[in-house]
């Protein structure tokens, strides 16, 4: 199977393919991202303003997140998250699909769209915005970066307290990546609409896949060092001391060659790492010995 190649113009203008919907095509280049409902208050008046949205990760410790807010579509939440330095980051689950979407409703500014859509607001702890009753996690979050980038604000976010359901504690982790959070899926053509009728879908996690564990990779998941994961594979027999000292070894003569891009040694070396890397991480423990003893 060939590959097809797209410029950035024809990735944003919904690829054109000769009997594809240009939906089916665009929704390739804008994987899933998870949903939320940002809260915040009207600098001038105090009145709440909720916008559905979409988050990503920054940092974990200390915990903070970026949203993206459109400059003429969202202004509500421009203003606010620009004029005020504080917001409430809500995670809708799949109970309130429809509450969420009203949530991207374009009401007039000092018009709450908590109360349109029948959700309940509940006293934060740590800032002024309100969370909201009916998300299982709310997150309460100070502005510390705000920037204009292309057609958006970009805001960091970082964490300063956060809510959670009691009831939630008690379910398993399946159930409830299956209820929350809720991610920005796709859209499709509204068939009651001739032109540019949209219908926004969002979805949930669905299968959930257990990755490899160690041996491979270090006994501590994706975070230690090459150096760790040897020490493990050493501590838990999978390699003896020996073969770990020539591992470590080579990896060192590596080292000391990395910027000399025309040595032939450090191509043999950079081949020996990745033949050892590669048979560890399909476990072929025979073939390892067999090639570290021939090294
Ligand atoms: C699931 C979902 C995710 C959305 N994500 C964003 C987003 O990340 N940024 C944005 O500006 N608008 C996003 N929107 C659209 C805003 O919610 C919509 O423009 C809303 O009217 C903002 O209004 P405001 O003026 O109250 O901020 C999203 C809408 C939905 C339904």
């Amino acid at each position: 199977m060939g590959k097809i190649y797209f410029t950035h113009d024809e990735i944003v203008g919904r690829p054109k393919l000769e009997g594809k919907d240009p939906a089916h095509v665009h929704f390739h280049f804008r994987p899933a991202r998870p949903a939320d409902l940002c809260v915040t208050l009207d600098p001038d008046t105090g009145e709440v303003n909720v916008s559905a949205g979409t988050l990503g990760p920054l940092t974990w410790n200390p915990y903070t997140m970026c949203l993206h807010i459109n400059r003429n579509d969202s202004p509500d939440s421009y203003r606010n998250l620009q004029r005020t330095d504080e917001c409430v980051i809500a995670l809708p689950g799949k109970d309130i699909i429809p509450e969420t979407w009203m949530c991207a409703l374009p009401l007039p500014r000092g018009i709450s769209e908590l109360e349109v859509a029948k959700l309940t607001p509940f006293p934060s702890r740590f800032v002024k915005p309100p969370s909201i009753m009916e998300c299982k996690v709310n997150f309460e979050c100070k502005v510390e970066f705000f920037k204009d980038y292309y057609t958006h604000g970009i805001v960091f976010v970082r964490v300063v307290g956060a809510s959670i359901d009691e009831e939630i504690l008690e379910w398993s982790r399946e159930d409830i990546v299956h209820l929350y959070p809720t991610f920005e899926v796709d859209d499709i053509q509204n068939p009651r609409i001739k032109e540019r009728g949209i219908i926004e879908r969002l979805g949930v996690i669905g299968e959930i896949f257990e990755c490899p564990s160690f041996p491979v990779g270090p006994k501590s998941g994706w975070g230690g060092t090459f150096e760790t994961w040897m020490r493990d594979l050493r501590d838990e027999n999978y390699i003896s001391q020996e073969e770990f000292d020539k591992i470590i070894e080579i990896k060192k003569r590596y080292d000391n060659l990395f910027y000399n891009s025309v040595s032939k040694e450090r191509e043999k070396v950079k081949r020996e790492i990745t033949e050892i890397c590669k048979m560890i991480a399909w476990q072929e423990w025979d073939r390892l010995r067999l090639f570290l003893s021939n090294i």
